[in-house]
């Protein structure tokens, strides 16, 4: 039952839609739960109207479902801003950690200082999120910046789609909305680089 964990310090950097598109892609191949411990509560509302194919439950509620119910894959999703000894407990307790940023200059900082408080035996990657349409360069600018840094990175990020709105909107996935399948594709592309990450 691989865990995999959402986290950034700066807010707004895709975190809950990554959690979200992550549990769209594996509930195929077994029972998923989303794990919503940010108190805003963004996952759950995402979720609310009923039209997501996998369940999402609160912190505190996790450990009676996983009781109950067998799933094959946890995701975890967490506030912004964790403090060092939220940073480390994040990192011992799931299998990988994502660490969704923009391709912009305060979340590539947000992201570096991240990277700086993981414990050293840490499992995790970056995922570019949000970059914005080409002529605009900043995903390759971003890319390449995090490759020649050294940072683990996916291999290819997910990029801006207005379908992502609309997809928390109608409480879906986003592959379920219009213009949403391009964007999809983005997922099912790293699937098999997400797999391999998770084995470390
Ligand atoms: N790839 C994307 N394209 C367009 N909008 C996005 C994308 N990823 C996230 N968003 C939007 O950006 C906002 C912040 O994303 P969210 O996943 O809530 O971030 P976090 O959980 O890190 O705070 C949301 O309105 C979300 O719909
Ligand atoms: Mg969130």
């Amino acid at each position: 039952m691989p865990i995999i964990s959402l986290s950034s310090f700066k807010g707004g950097a895709s975190k809950t839609t990554s959690a979200i598109c992550l549990a769209s892609l594996f509930c195929d191949d077994g029972a998923t739960l989303v794990i919503d411990a940010d108190p805003n509560r963004s996952a759950t509302t995402w979720a609310r109207p009923g039209g997501l194919p996998f369940q999402v439950c609160g912190e505190k509620e996790a450990a009676k479902l996983m009781r109950t119910q067998k799933f094959e894959f946890i995701i975890f999703d967490t506030p912004a801003r964790p403090n060092d000894v939220e940073v480390e407990d994040l990192a011992r307790g799931c299998d990988l950690l994502i660490v969704p940023t923009p391709p912009d200059l305060l979340g590539m900082d947000a992201m570096a200082l991240m990277a700086k408080s993981l414990p050293p035996d840490t499992n995790w990657k970056v995922l570019l999120t949000m970059i914005p349409p080409p002529p605009q360069r900043d995903g390759e600018e971003a890319m390449s910046a995090l490759k020649t840094q050294g940072y683990p990175v996916f291999s290819r990020g997910i990029r801006f789609y207005k379908a992502y709105k609309d997809a928390v909107t109608s409480g879906v996935p986003v592959y379920k909305v219009r213009g949403g399948k391009v964007a999809w594709r983005d997922w099912t592309e790293i699937k098999n680089e997400v797999i391999q990450a998770i084995k470390g």
